[in-house]
C-alpha cells in the first residue's frame, strides 16, 4: 500500500494501472488495486483526492476526482457515519447506480498525519436484504400481535362473565378464540416450511389419496374463517377426477392456504368454489373466489416469498408465504400451479397433481 500513495503515483497515472519502472512487488500490488472491485481513494492531509483506482470512479459515478475534497463528494450524497473506531470511520452514502440508487460503504483510515485512505464498497444488495428482513420481522410481529390481542380480550371476557353468559355469546367467543389460535398455527407452520424450502430440506411423501379427503381435512382449518365472513364453500369434485398420488397432509395444506386466501381477500357472503377436472394423467384442482382479483403486473411475483399485492396489503394480514409454500408442495408432487385472475371478477388458482397409478391404468384398460 505504501508504494501506492507515494509521490509520483498520483494524478494522471492512477487510471493507467501499473508503472513500468517499479520493482516487481509494487507492480503486483498496483495491478491488484486496478483489478479490485472495491474503490480505493487516497487523499492528502487536506483531504483532497491524490490518487484512486478505476473502481472508485465507477462506484462514485464521477469522471473527475483528482484534487477534489473527498468529504465534499460524500456530503452531496448525504453520507451518515455508522461506526467510528480508533483510526477508522465507516460511513454509508447513497449514489446513483444504473436505474436506481445504490448504497456505498466508505471506510476511511487515517495514515499518520499524511492523509487518508478511503475504501468504497457497493453494499446495495446487503442493504436491500437487511431491509427485507426488517420488514419481514415487523410483519411477523404484527401478525402475531393481532390474534394474541384478540385471544387476550376474549379470555378476559370469559374470565369475567363465562358463568352468566348466554350460550350463543359463549359459542361466538369460542369461535373467535379458535380462529385466532388457527391464525397463529398457520403462521408458525408457514414460517417453518419457508425455512425448510430455503434450506432445501423440504419433503413430501406421496401415496394414493383423494382430493375429497384433503378438502375435508382443509375445511377443519378454514371453515371457521369462512364462517367468520359468512362465506360458503362450493365443492365440485368430479367423480373421475378425485384420486391422486399426493402427500395427503401437504395437499390439505395447499387447499387450506388457497381457501384461506380466497376467504381473506374476497368480501363477506361470497362463494369459494373448489372444483376438479381430469387433465392428461393428472387431476386439475381449481380454487376460485369472487374477490378483487390480482393486478396483471403483480401476478408473476405472487409466488415469491414475502410478496404481497399493493391492492390488499392494508386490508388483510399475512406475511406473503402461503403461495410460495403451495408452489413448493405442488412441484414436489410433480404438478404445476398457476393463477388466473380478472380484475374485479375474482381469482382462480389452478394446480395439478398426478393421478394415482391404479386409476390411470384402469382408465386406459391396462
Ligand atoms: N384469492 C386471492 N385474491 C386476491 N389476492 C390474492 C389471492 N390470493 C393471493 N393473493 C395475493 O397474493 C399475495 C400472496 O399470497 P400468499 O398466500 O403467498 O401470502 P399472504 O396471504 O399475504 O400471507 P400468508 O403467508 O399468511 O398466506 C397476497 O398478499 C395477495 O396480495
Ligand atoms: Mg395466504
Amino acid at each position: 500500500m505504501s508504494t501506492y500513495h507515494r509521490p509520483g503515483v498520483g494524478p494522471g497515472t492512477e487510471r493507467s494501472g501499473a508503472g513500468t519502472t517499479a520493482p516487481l512487488g509494487a507492480i503486483e500490488l498496483e495491478e491488484a488495486l486496478v483489478a479490485l472491485t472495491d474503490g480505493v481513494v487516497v487523499c492528502d492531509a487536506e483531504g483532497r483526492v491524490a490518487s484512486t483506482n478505476p473502481a472508485a470512479f465507477r462506484l462514485l459515478g464521477e469522471d473527475e476526482l483528482l484534487g477534489r475534497p473527498f468529504d465534499d463528494l460524500l456530503l452531496v450524497s448525504g453520507a451518515a457515519t455508522v461506526q467510528r473506531t480508533e483510526g477508522h470511520v465507516v460511513r454509508r452514502a447513497w449514489f446513483p447506480r444504473e436505474e436506481r440508487m445504490g448504497v456505498l460503504e466508505i471506510v476511511s483510515t487515517g495514515v499518520a498525519e499524511r492523509g487518508w485512505i478511503h475504501t468504497v464498497r457497493d453494499v446495495t444488495a446487503q442493504a436491500e436484504m437487511l431491509r427485507l428482513k426488517e420488514d419481514f420481522l415487523l410483519q411477523v410481529a404484527h401478525e402475531l400481535r393481532t390474534p394474541i390481542a384478540s385471544m387476550t380480550a376474549s379470555l378476559d371476557l370469559l374470565q369475567q362473565d363465562a358463568a352468566t353468559m348466554a350460550r350463543d355469546d359463549l359459542e361466538r367467543m369460542l369461535g373467535t378464540l379458535r380462529r385466532s389460535a388457527l391464525r397463529l398455527e398457520h403462521l408458525v407452520e408457514n414460517l417453518l416450511d419457508a425455512g425448510s424450502i430455503e434450506a432445501g430440506t423440504f419433503q413430501v411423501r406421496t401415496t394414493s389419496t383423494t382430493i375429497r379427503q384433503a378438502l375435508r381435512e382443509a375445511l377443519e382449518f378454514v371453515q371457521p374463517l369462512l364462517d367468520g365472513k359468512a362465506q360458503r364453500l362450493v365443492p365440485r369434485i368430479a367423480a373421475g377426477a378425485d384420486r391422486v398420488l399426493a402427500d395427503p397432509r401437504r395437499t390439505a395444506q395447499v387447499l387450506s392456504n388457497l381457501i384461506a386466501n380466497a376467504s381473506k381477500y374476497a368480501p363477506e357472503s361470497t362463494a369459494v368454489t373448489v372444483s376438479t377436472a381430469s387433465a392428461d394423467g393428472a387431476v386439475e384442482i381449481i380454487v376460485s373466489d369472487e374477490g378483487p382479483g390480482i393486478p396483471e403486473d403483480e401476478r408473476g411475483r405472487l409466488f415469491q416469498p414475502f410478496f404481497r399485492s399493493r391492492e390488499v396489503r392494508e386490508a388483510a394480514g399475512g406475511v406473503g408465504l402461503g403461495l410460495t409454500i403451495c408452489r413448493a408442495i405442488v412441484q414436489a408432487q410433480g404438478g404445476d400451479i398457476r393463477i388466473e385472475s380478472t380484475r374485479d371478477s375474482g381469482t382462480s388458482i389452478h394446480f395439478t397433481i398426478p393421478k394415482a397409478r391404479e386409476l390411470t391404468e384402469e382408465a386406459s384398460g391396462t
